[in-house]
């Protein structure tokens, strides 16, 4: 293994965090290339839980280098919390690189994300975590963002943030009837977080690309999920930036020729958080207990998840938008007290069935899923060490997915330890 890819297949929460802290063991380096702290892994070592939202998973391990790649918006306050989080708790943590071409997210984007979200009707929600992503990036493509190489310089810094907070002012002021920023109090705050993040700062473009040539092994951490996907996903209900395999070249700096071994991380079943269309919810008694027993509840919010059954017709279209190598199928445990499982095949639109993932949200929430109802194996397969000790009907399901899929399976989790993992290749 030179580079190795963790992306999640499905709308997030697939347990990506557990499969990256997994291949992070035997990985030099980790990266991450987009998004914000709006991601939260929940990566479980000797049964102490830690929740990341910024920091890649492989910052548990004290001999790693965890990269923050340019694609990634950074919000200062939080990356330096977390970092005193973990090191309070005794973890001696890895060597970060922060890019210098990471974007900042400002105390504005916040203010944007949550009054724009307050406008919109209930239905028209996106959901967001209001934690100023959605906005940072925007300001990214507007060409008026702050990135890190420009907090690390005073003078550049002081001109941008003198022409963010008077247009943002402005905005406030007179479409949003919020209250703007005084300019040198997030002045002094950002200088502060300026010294205190300088340390980590480094040109990553060259640094990750310097230690694939050098032969160390390089883990791409995704965030967020493919269905999630700005440009392929069920957009508007997208995050804001790309967390399909492509996504990780570009917020990386590292070209798709050196990327191998893409995992695609399943969950075993569907949850969607917010709204959008889900094919495959159930919105009765197997999707509470779906969610009961997965304990399918926001890890910040504390909102219950919607749940389903799992929907190959969602993983075959990550598949092909990732190129995957392996599937990582997660919370197959959660199964476990089962009788008959459901697999959605494929969708059926206006009686006839579909061969492409629809782009249109109006024909997806129209589709009627193609179920294949499977026996379940009855048994806590949490303890089981490999393969073979599997129940056949849960080697069956996963074997059955694969096929569906047409992506050959690398790992089956029954757990959220490290020891809970089933490696097949
Ligand atoms: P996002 O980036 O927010 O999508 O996070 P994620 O995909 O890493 O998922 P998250 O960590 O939020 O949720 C997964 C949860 O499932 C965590 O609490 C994991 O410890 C747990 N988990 C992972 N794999 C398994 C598994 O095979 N079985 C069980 N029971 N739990 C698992």
């Amino acid at each position: 293994m030179a580079t190795s890819m963790v992306i999640g297949t499905q709308w997030g929460d697939e347990g990506k965090g557990k499969i990256v802290d997994y291949l992070a063991q035997k990985a030099d380096v980790v990266v991450r290339s987009q998004g914000g702290n709006n991601a939260g892994h929940t990566v479980v070592v000797d049964d102490k839980a830690f929740a990341l939202r910024l920091l890649p998973s492989g910052i548990l391990f004290a001999d790693k280098t965890c990269i923050i790649g340019s694609g990634v918006v950074v919000s200062p306050k939080v990356l330096l919390q977390e970092i005193e989080n973990i090191t309070s708790q005794g973890v001696e943590i890895s060597k970060i690189e922060l890019s210098t071409r990471a974007h900042v997210i400002m105390p504005y984007h916040i203010r944007i994300d949550e009054a724009d979200e307050n406008l919109k009707d209930t239905s028209k929600k996106i959901g967001t975590t209001k934690n100023g992503i959605g906005p940072c990036y925007a300001d990214k493509v507007n060409r008026v963002g702050i990135r890190v190489i420009d907090l690390m310089d005073e003078a550049v810094f002081k001109e941008k943030l003198r022409y963010n907070i008077d247009t943002k002012n402005r905005l406030f002021e007179k479409y949003y009837g919020v209250q703007g920023f005084d300019y040198d109090e997030v002045l002094k705050e950002y200088l502060m977080y300026a010294e205190q993040l300088r340390p980590f700062v480094k040109d990553t473009d060259y640094s990750v690309n310097t230690y694939i040539l050098e032969g160390k092994k390089v883990l791409f951490e995704g965030a967020q999920a493919s269905m999630l996907d700005l440009d392929h996903g069920t957009y508007p209900f997208v995050t804001s930036s790309n967390p399909t395999a492509g996504g990780a070249c570009t917020g990386s700096g590292v070209g798709p020729r050196r990327m191998q071994n893409i995992f695609g991380v399943v969950k075993a079943y569907t949850t969607r958080v917010g709204a959008g269309p889900f094919p495959a919810e159930q919105k009765n008694e197997i999707g509470d207990l779906l969610r009961n027993t997965g304990h399918e509840f926001g890890t910040v919010t504390g909102r219950p998840r919607r749940c389903g059954w799992l929907d190959t017709a969602v993983v075959r279209y990550a598949a092909m938008l990732n190129s995957l190598d392996y599937l990582a199928i997660t919370r197959l445990d959660i199964l476990d007290g089962l009788d008959k499982i459901k697999i959605c095949k494929g969708y059926t639109y206006e009686g006839k069935e579909l061969k492409e993932y629809p782009a249109s949200l109006k024909v997806l929430e129209a589709v009627e899923p193609i179920y294949e109802e499977l026996d379940g194996w009855n048994t806590d397969i949490s303890q089981c060490k490999n393969y073979e000790e599997l129940p056949a009907n849960a080697r069956y399901y996963v074997e059955r997915i694969s096929q569906l899929v047409g992506v050959p399976l690398g790992i089956v989790s029954v757990g959220p330890n490290r020891s809970q993992t089933i490696v097949l290749h």
